[in-house]
């Protein structure tokens, strides 16, 4: 089993680089770049990793955004996470950016930016890794604040392909979001949302009806209400599914309590991500290993699992039945 999931090529859809920010690079970096971290040692940082929910875990991820200062800290970042995702099989990773968790500290726009974008360049050839860049909103802030970012990242999209929406999740419903999103999507961004971590099925809904979604971030709740899963089952909206997150930050109390074959039954196009893996415990495929010992995943569960993430990938068809192909040399 676990052979299998190592063995297989894979496409990583919900993964916020901040989170995968490892305890060393960030004492390595808060060293390089003069901070004080206010924790003794890397031991002693990773205790503070004993979340109760969503919030506690977002203080503690903000926090540690404080030691990303200039292009070449975001280009190591970026490249501690491509050495993990070539480790796991991955060969094409969409992945997460907060740009206002950075410009709100007084970094310029550019300076994430352009070094993620220069770290996943680099990865295409060495690495053999293909990328999407996707400049997440802050949904515990203004949609004001996002409307006043949103020229920056237009102005970049040559970089980015797709907006996002993330942070604190309950009392900042999708709704508050549509005209930026509305804006994006005009101009031909894809557009994703979290929708339905901690959230109500409610917030799903308002995420595919209102922000006009390509994919739901999460999306767990969507099962509390039964029309609303039949209809993203039948509109093939797939849902970036994240267990170690999901379990780090209580959404489920055991991995045994995982939705995820319950998802499938459903028909839901449900795929397999690590969404913070340096705070939850592990990259992707620790995500498919702990969760198929868990639930008791079968190879054909893991293949269709893997067959979803390029199939929800945001990649040309092209590209994507290429993916396929080589696939299905493995089943
Ligand atoms: N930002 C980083 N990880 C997140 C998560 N799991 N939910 C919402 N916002 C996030
Ligand atoms: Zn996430």
């Amino acid at each position: 089993m676990n052979e299998l999931i190592q063995l297989l090529p894979k496409a990583e859809l919900h993964m916020h680089i901040e989170g995968s920010l490892e305890p060393e690079l960030m004492f390595k970096l808060a060293a390089r770049n003069g901070i004080d971290l206010p924790y003794k040692s890397v031991d002693e940082l990773r205790a503070q990793y004993d979340f109760n929910n969503l919030q506690e875990f977002l203080d503690i991820y903000y926090q540690g955004c404080a030691v990303l200062q200039t292009e070449q800290d975001f280009y190591d970042l970026a490249w501690a996470y491509l050495e993990k995702a070539k480790q796991d099989h991955v060969v094409h990773t969409e992945i997460f950016y907060d740009p206002q968790s950075h410009t709100d500290r007084g970094i310029p726009f550019e300076v994430a930016i352009n070094g993620l974008y220069r770290a996943f360049d680099d990865a295409q050839e060495k690495l053999g890794i293909s990328f999407h860049i996707i400049a997440c909103f802050l949904r515990h802030l203004p949609e004001q604040d996002a409307l006043d970012l949103y020229p920056e990242i237009l102005k970049h999209q040559d970089k980015i392909l797709g907006i996002g929406l993330d942070s604190s999740e309950l009392g900042h419903p999708p709704e508050k979001y549509q005209q930026v999103f509305a804006q994006a999507k005009k101009d031909g961004f894809k557009v994703v949302a979290h929708a339905g971590e901690e959230g109500p099925a409610d917030y799903v809904k308002q995420a595919i009806d209102l922000l006009q979604v390509d994919r739901i971030d999460h999306g767990n709740r969507c099962l509390d209400d039964d029309i609303l899963t039949a209809q993203i089952a039948h509109k093939g909206i797939a849902l970036t599914v994240c267990p170690l997150s999901n379990l780090k930050l209580k959404v489920v109390e055991d991995l045994q309590d995982h939705p995820i074959k319950q998802m499938l039954k459903k028909g839901l196009m449900a795929t397999i991500n690590s969404d913070d893996p340096a705070y939850f415990g592990g990259y992707i495929n620790d995500n498919f290993y702990q969760l198929a010992a868990a639930v008791d995943l079968s190879d054909d569960d893991i293949f269709t699992l893997v067959e979803n993430s390029f199939k929800a990938s945001f990649l040309p068809d092209s590209i994507k039945e290429i993916h396929l192909k080589a696939l299905n040399s493995f089943g």
